[in-house]
């Protein structure tokens, strides 16, 4: 069902377990389905060689979705439990397998892996497989050939043994023990605290050893804090320590964390970068935020609040408005409906104790709305099948509180929203974790902000849910009816109605129907196309009333996902434009998870500036996919940067494009609608590198002033071109300063 990357990099290491018997090469494919294939005598010399570790969709299986079989002959030998304390379990690591998984060894199933009720074609695609079993299990046979087959269910988008840990081992005592690092690192000046925990999943061990704390400054491999401390901890007493250190000064540092095992002297090792913010606190004085432009069509009711930032309480203006829009001067909404066409130039004006703030605003009321991309929150990254209108109305409240104030606006419900049937009306509903959704509406836009759904063209969604199938005017009709400003589409089970090898013409028509659903409903709402990039949409996308596409399959929270994904938009970026956007998926920062339990990303912070820099730069709709209230500060330091904001924003709605690459060094560049250029230095390699762009290259003049956007400072003119050091898979986010401008009319 889902899309991914190669991981080709892995920043952050979680476990320094090695294996014991490699797996990763060898093994032997064939798409279809067949009970024989489990069997160890089966002959499989005709079946042809795969790759693990990349979905077979990019090993000449484009397109192809449904059954297939992986299978290894492998020797186990019974030397490796020597290598084990323990000497109690064996561990089959098979990597991460899309979407569901069953496995047999030498013909008997020995673990599967299919979400609910453990059906196949539900599995939680993202999820590490390990199965376990004892030393003792007959299906073993050491020191003799092993058979391993893996029956794999793919619903749609890329499927197979796509990435993770491959690999054999007898499991020991470093198996059973994780480092907890899920607690916010804490600041005060220069100091950092941050709280970890050693902990057991063994009900029969004790352990003890060394907890050794290291952190580094990764431009010049200095460590700045040594700790090593006696840890002795079992399953319902983990060990808890919170260190201090000082760090000089505002930027990238690494922390690592290893701890010995004193029986086995084994080592069980996890590092992460320290967060370090770098967006200034807003001034108290009132600044008006947000695009310049905003779209709007007939007979749609209108709603735009202000975004300001400043003490409160603020009071609001507008100049200009159109006939049939009202401002609420405390809130700062704007609500009604335009009733003539036309682009209306208004005054947008906040004003606090402090002082006064204007801004240009053009309402432009045509056939064309989202002209700038969406920004707002959407529930999957983080809650997955589990979002509940409890938790969509605690983000709404935070992104009311924190965010809108930036440009923040819309709640997107993604999967898992519906209930089982339709009413006797054929109508879809939703099920008992959204006891009323056109209150839930109502109290999104009584916020000031707006609301999203999801749905696929399928008869189920990629969760299993209901989709839209055969409903699609009835449905859009019923969203119009809530109060829905967005729709998700998402192509899932619409695989198995289309044809097996869909023309252009197929992979559009079910977009074409929705699309003419939508329009008869007397509502502005955006249209997401989800279809993981089939057929190239982005060339397509805008020509069939798509306001976004995504470009590939899901993101996760890996430096592979999301350089791979990131990294890979230049074809696409000719294709954006206002109303029209490349959807690289959506964002991993802050605490993610996919389902009910949630775990700070994986992304070390350097490369979470890179993830919203290049984000902005690509013009991508922004959707927060993280518990919003929990939001650090860190986090929110990334999301409230409003130079940063202002590129994702801007009104041309072009995209950046890859203007330079040299080893680890990309440079993207986006045209700005004042005639500047937004330039993100990326280094996409695992150590700080010192990085230069030519103004040549860039068609810039040779005497340039630059500003550094995260940090909102200039810094001074350049001749020729600039040199700067920039982090580990980070970025150095600059605007070009040029003296005369566009200006919009
Ligand atoms: C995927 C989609 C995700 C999410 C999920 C829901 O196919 O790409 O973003 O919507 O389905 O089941």
């Amino acid at each position: 069902m889902h899309k991914f990357l190669f991981a080709f990099f892995l920043f952050i290491s979680a476990s320094a377990i090695a294996q014991d018997v490699a797996i990763a090469q060898g093994w032997k494919f064939k798409t279809g389905d067949s009970s024989q294939w489990a069997l160890p005598g089966f002959d499989d010399k005709e079946w042809a060689a795969i790759k693990i570790g990349e979905p077979w969709e990019s090993q000449g299986y484009k397109n192809y979705d449904g059954f297939a079989w992986y299978r290894l002959h492998v020797v186990i030998p019974s030397s490796i439990k020597e290598k084990s304390f323990l000497k109690e379990r064996i561990k089959f690591d098979l990597g991460k397998i899309d979407d569901g998984d069953e496995v047999y060894l030498n013909g008997m199933l020995i673990g599967k892996n299919g979400g609910r009720n453990y059906d196949i074609k539900q599995g939680p695609y993202d999820a590490q497989r390990s199965y376990t079993l004892s030393l003792n299990d007959s299906r073993i046979l050491w020191d003799k050939e092993n058979v391993i087959a893996v029956r794999v269910w793919d619903g749609g988008g890329d499927g197979g043994m796509y990435e993770g840990k491959y690999g054999i081992s007898v499991m020991d005592v470093v198996d059973y023990i994780h480092i907890g690092t899920n607690e916010d690192f804490q600041f005060n000046g220069q100091q950092v605290a941050k709280k970890i925990a050693l902990q057991s999943t063994s009900d029969k061990y004790d352990f003890n050893g060394k907890l050794r704390i290291t952190i580094e400054d990764p431009s010049t491999i200095a460590v700045v804090f040594k700790q090593t401390i006696g840890a002795d901890f079992a399953k319902n007493r983990p060990f808890e320590y919170t260190y201090r250190a000082n760090l000089p000064s505002n930027k990238s540092y690494i922390a690592s964390y290893v701890f010995e095992e004193s029986r086995t002297k084994k080592e069980i090792i996890f590092s992460e970068g320290i967060p370090y913010i770098l967006t200034p606190r807003p001034s108290p004085k009132p600044k008006i935020n947000g695009p310049d432009v905003y779209g709007v069509r007939a007979n749609a009711p209108f709603l735009y609040k202000i975004p300001a930032t400043g003490e409160k309480p603020i009071a609001y203006d507008a100049v200009g408005l159109p006939k049939g829009l009202l401002l609420d001067k405390q809130t700062g909404a704007i609500t009604g409906s335009v009733l003539a066409k036309g682009n209306y130039k208004v005054k947008l004006v906040a004003k606090n104790k402090l002082g006064t703030a204007t801004k240009k605003f053009t309402i432009v009321f045509g056939d064309l709305i989202g002209l700038t991309p969406a920004l707002g929150w959407n529930s999957w990254n983080c809650w997955g099948l589990s979002v509940s209108d409890e938790k969509v109305k605690a983000s709404a409240n935070q992104m009311a509180d924190k965010l809108a104030g930036h440009g923040w606006s819309y709640i997107n419900i993604d999967d898992g929203w519906q209930a089982a049937k339709r009413n006797e009306n054929g109508e879809i509903v939703p099920n008992k974790k959204f006891p009323d959704m056109k209150a839930l509406c109502d109290y999104v836009h009584g916020l000031g902000l707006k609301i999203g759904i999801y749905s696929s063209p399928g008869p189920q969604t990629c969760g299993g849910y209901l989709g839209s199938y055969q409903h699609e005017e009835q449905d859009a009709r019923t969203y119009g009816a809530w109060g829905i400003d967005y729709l998700k589409y998402d192509w899932c089970s619409y695989g198995n109605i289309a044809p097996k090898n869909p023309s252009l013409d197929d992979y559009k028509k079910p977009y074409i129907v929705m699309r003419d659903a939508l329009n008869k409903v007397d509502r502005d709402i955006l249209f997401s196309f989800c279809q993981y990039g089939m057929g190239d949409v982005w060339k397509w996308g805008a020509e069939i009333g798509g306001n976004s596409w995504r470009t590939t399959g899901d993101i996760n929270d890996s430096w592979g996902s999301l350089s791979g994904i990131g990294f890979s938009q230049d074809g696409p970026a000719p294709f954006a434009q206002p109303g029209h956007f490349n959807d690289p998926d959506m964002l991993v920062v802050g605490k993610v998870g996919w389902g009910p339990s949630l775990h700070n990303t994986k992304l070390s912070p350097d490369e979470q500036y890179t993830h919203i820099s290049l984000w902005c730069l690509l013009s991508a709709p922004l959707l927060i996919g993280c518990d919003m209230s929990q939001l650090d500060d860190f986090t929110l330091n990334l999301l409230t940067n409003d130079e940063v904001l202002a590129v994702d924003q801007d009104a041309m709605g072009k995209s950046a494009r890859k203007v330079f690459e040299k080893n680890t060094i990309q440079v993207w560049a986006k045209e700005l609608e004042d005639g500047n250029k937004a330039i993100g230095i990326f280094n996409l390699g695992d150590k700080a590198a010192s990085a230069s762009i030519n103004f040549a290259d860039l068609n810039l003049p040779s005497q340039l002033a630059l500003r550094d956007l995260w940090r909102q400072q200039n810094l001074g003119t350049f001749k020729n071109s600039f040199t700067s050091s920039v982090p580990a898979h980070g970025v150095v986010l600059l605007k070009s300063r040029l003296a005369t401008v566009k200006k919009r009319e």
